[in-house]
């Protein structure tokens, strides 16, 4: 355990279940405890990790009352009963190891979902910290839209919608998170997860320099310690963090296909389509020809248990030139050389692990942060295309990145975005720094 002037450091994180949320917090955990520090991670009953992946952590379970098919009751009503039931149950788990290990300190790290551990910090006395796994660029982004609503500025305009958001440049109104929500709902969820007390500092799975002026304005408005430490899945060898088992036949596949020549599909952990928008998918994937790999998850297509609503001769079409599986391997595929484009949703763990590999991105966003990042790889970093969920515009896209002179050059771009991101990752860079400076300040604390 890691000593500072004869105090220990016990580190209690308090992971949320939710895929793109647990990945990143096992990761840092996998670091600090390269550090010395002592790992417990108090976690809902409901979607666990698996302790053998990580035999060096205590695990400690939260009752949460939660059903097995909990999120289908809405995403924030779930958020919502997941941290009124944790709660209790972390109250009286801290208090016991207080008492029971007078040695060290305990400190709180806390997903910014699981918003009551702040809280509890606090009325326990402890210091506290936030881990974050959307972009920076999602904070002020949502933090705005109170401000904006007050001053009759959201919900936007259509004709306002293609305009920039003079606070927010280089983002534009139809960018915003939850954009496509009703007000009512968005202003009930940004009081949810607006943190309350102010952490000790923020936690952030994002780099320096790809977020370099968000930063900045965070740093300039909450005056507390930011550590931007991202890419974390590349600082440390992390055991698996997946909560749902991949296909791993995809690597040897892969090792059969053509350099650059495969796209990789996937919409992430939680996004859920229709029927028609899957159709279109699917009929534009099998029309442009290339080799691919697509993840459907069981039950992720409205209404159905997997893609049984594809016709048949569709599928056994599609299939002499690919795969479609329910979950996969996806940091490694990313990392592979057959691959040549990623069609994403462009969640923030799916864009970090995309830019660190030089892979150019077919970007569908639907909400949350995802606009802002579809944003920032269009425009900002122009290593992605945006994508129109039509069959003929999917079929161009994919023959733009995979096919085209501008998919070479968006490569050719993504490969120096991923030399700096090796960069920032070692001795002297950015990221390294930052997480020193972490440790620095779990010691001072
Ligand atoms: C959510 C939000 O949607 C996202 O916008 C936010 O930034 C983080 O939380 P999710 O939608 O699941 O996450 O997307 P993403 O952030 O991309 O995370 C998905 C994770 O699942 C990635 O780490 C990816 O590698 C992993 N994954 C996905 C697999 O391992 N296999 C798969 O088949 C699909």
């Amino acid at each position: 355990m890691a000593d500072h002037g004869g105090k220990l450091r016990r580190l209690v994180l308090v992971a949320s279940p939710l895929q793109g949320h647990m990945t990143p917090m096992l990761q840092l955990a996998t670091y600090l405890h390269s550090k010395g520090f002592s790992i417990t991670i108090a976690h809902s009953q409901f979607r666990r990790p698996d302790p053998n992946n990580h035999p060096d952590f205590i695990f400690h379970p939260l009752p949460d009352n939660l059903p097995s098919n909990g999120l289908s009751a809405g995403f924030m009503p779930f958020m919502q009963a997941l941290n009124d039931n944790c709660k209790p149950h972390l109250i009286e788990y801290l208090i016991k190891i207080m008492k029971e290990d007078k040695e060290s300190t305990v400190m709180i790290i806390h997903d910014n979902l699981m918003f009551f551990a702040g809280s509890v910090a606090k009325e326990l006395g402890l210091s506290f910290m936030m881990l974050r796994s959307s972009s920076a660029a999602f904070f002020p982004a949502a933090m705005i839209i109170p401000k904006l609503h007050q001053e009759g500025r959201f919900p936007v305009e259509d004709s306002l919608l293609q305009e920039i958001v003079p606070e927010l440049d280089p983002f534009r109104f139809k960018d915003l998170p939850f954009i496509k929500r009703p007000i009512e709902q968005t202003l009930e969820t940004l009081i949810l997860i607006t943190p309350k007390t102010p952490p000790s500092a923020f936690i952030w799975n994002t780099i320096e320099f790809l977020e370099q002026s968000v930063l900045t304005q965070i740093r300039d408005n909450y005056k507390v310690p930011i550590f931007a430490v991202g890419p974390l899945h590349k600082i440390i060898p992390t055991p698996s963090t997946s909560l749902l088992e991949a296909d791993t036949s995809c690597i040897s596949w892969l090792d059969k296909q053509e350099p650059k020549s495969v796209i990789y599909v996937s919409l992430g952990s939680l996004l859920n389509t229709d029927e028609k928008v899957s159709t279109e998918m699917a009929w534009g994937l099998a029309n442009s020809n290339q080799p691919f790999i697509w993840v459907i998850r069981p039950g992720s297509v409205n209404g159905f248990k997997w893609f049984e609503f594809l016709p048949e001769s569709l599928v056994t079409d599609m299939k002499k030139r690919g795969l479609i599986v329910k979950w996969a391997p996806q940091k490694e595929i990313l990392a592979h050389n057959s691959v040549g484009g990623f069609w994403s949703h462009c969640g923030w763990n799916s864009t970090l692990e995309s830019v660190s590999e030089g892979v150019p991105m077919l970007c569908q966003p639907w909400d949350v942060d995802q606009l802002l990042n579809a944003r920032y790889l269009s425009y900002v970093w122009k290593i992605g295309v945006e994508i129109v969920v039509e069959r003929r515009e999917i079929e161009g896209a994919i023959r733009r990145v995979l096919v085209d002179n501008e998919g070479d050059e968006m490569r050719q771009r993504a490969i120096k975005i991923q030399e700096k991101v090796k960069g920032a990752i070692s001795n002297g860079g950015c990221t390294h720094s930052s997480l020193n400076d972490l440790v620095d300040f779990i010691m001072s604390c």
